[in-house]
């Protein structure tokens, strides 16, 4: 597999390591600011040497150089600094992706595509929609990196192993995010068989606040998002047909179209193979509600 990841800061390069330490296919790591790409990229094989990993990281600043990729993650764009919300980054993220959306279609055009730029939702829409790409090859990363808080809260909370919990966020990656606590368990058992309402309330706000807790205390979040990008990429390189929040487009499920937003989808080698609609009650479709006519408003708002 060739894996290019667009964008060679923390993200990109956090998303290159947890890729190639996985044996998920050799990465380009591609860069406008010359040397970045190059020297992250020397750094992971470094770390790969040591554990016999004959993965190969490379970096480039050549648009070029992403013919024949298996995998296009676009991580480019400015992030969050403190006292921002996601969608602040729009205007500046959507010029960004624009001139990203035409090498890939100059050189990869057929390949996978992740979007992990922010505001996510509404970028992945205007990634698909610029590519003009089949919606099960083109998702964006944001449930999978709400799920990693979750889980981490959940565990925190109620004292049981990480490795017990199955869970699931949807909804925008954003201010509407919505952890189920309805839709997760413990070994099998009931979320709320461990927890008080308060505590499932106190669950779901850490979790929307999880990234802002992150970027005030050391400027951006790294591990868990390269972590989440890799976990997509394997699903689909191995053909797991794994249950993962991605932000998919929409057409009918939930009562919506033309509209990218969290949902969960079944992850296999054809991509995107399905998106699972959940019977979400009324509180549940208020949320998720609010979360769709946000992404929708933002995607009004920048010209295509
Ligand atoms: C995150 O949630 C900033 O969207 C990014 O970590």
């Amino acid at each position: 597999m060739k894996i290019t990841v667009i964008g060679a800061g923390k993200v990109g390069s956090s998303v290159a390591l947890n890729c190639s330490i996985r044996e998920l296919g050799n990465i380009l790591l591609l860069d406008i600011i010359e040397g970045l790409p190059q020297g992250e990229a020397m750094d992971i094989n470094h770390q790969l040497a040591e554990r016999g990993v004959d993965c190969n990281v490379r970096g480039s600043n050549n648009y070029e150089d992403m013919r024949g990729s298996d995998f296009v993650i676009v991580v480019a764009g400015i992030g969050r600094k403190p006292g921002m919300t996601r969608m602040d980054l729009l205007k500046t993220n959507a010029e960004i992706i624009k001139g990203v959306c035409n090498n890939i279609k100059s050189y990869a055009r057929n390949s996978n595509i992740i979007v992990v730029t922010n505001p996510l939702d509404p970028l992945t829409y205007l990634v698909i929609k610029s590519l003009a790409g089949q919606r099960a090859n083109m998702m964006g990363m944001g449930g999978m990196l709400d799920l990693s808080r979750f889980k981490e809260h959940i565990s925190t909370v109620t004292g049981i192993s990480r490795d017990s919990i199955q869970a699931m966020v949807i909804s925008e990656h954003g201010e509407n995010m919505l952890p189920l606590i309805r839709f997760s368990s413990l070994g099998g058992i009931p979320l709320t068989d461990f927890i008080t309402t308060k505590q499932s309330e106190d669950l779901t706000d850490k979790t929307k606040k999880a990234a802002a807790e992150v970027i005030s205390l050391k400027g951006a979040t790294v591990y868990a998002p390269g972590n989440a990008v890799a976990t997509m990429v394997e699903s689909i390189v191995k053909n797991k047909k794994t249950i993962l929040p991605v932000s998919a487009l929409l057409e009918g499920e939930y009562g919506y179209s033309d509209v990218c937003i969290g949902v969960p989808c079944v992850i296999g080698s054809e991509g995107i193979e399905k998106i699972v609609e959940l019977k979400l009650n009324e509180d549940e479709m208020k949320v998720f509600d609010l979360g769709v006519n946000s992404v929708k408003n933002a995607i009004k708002s920048v010209s295509m």
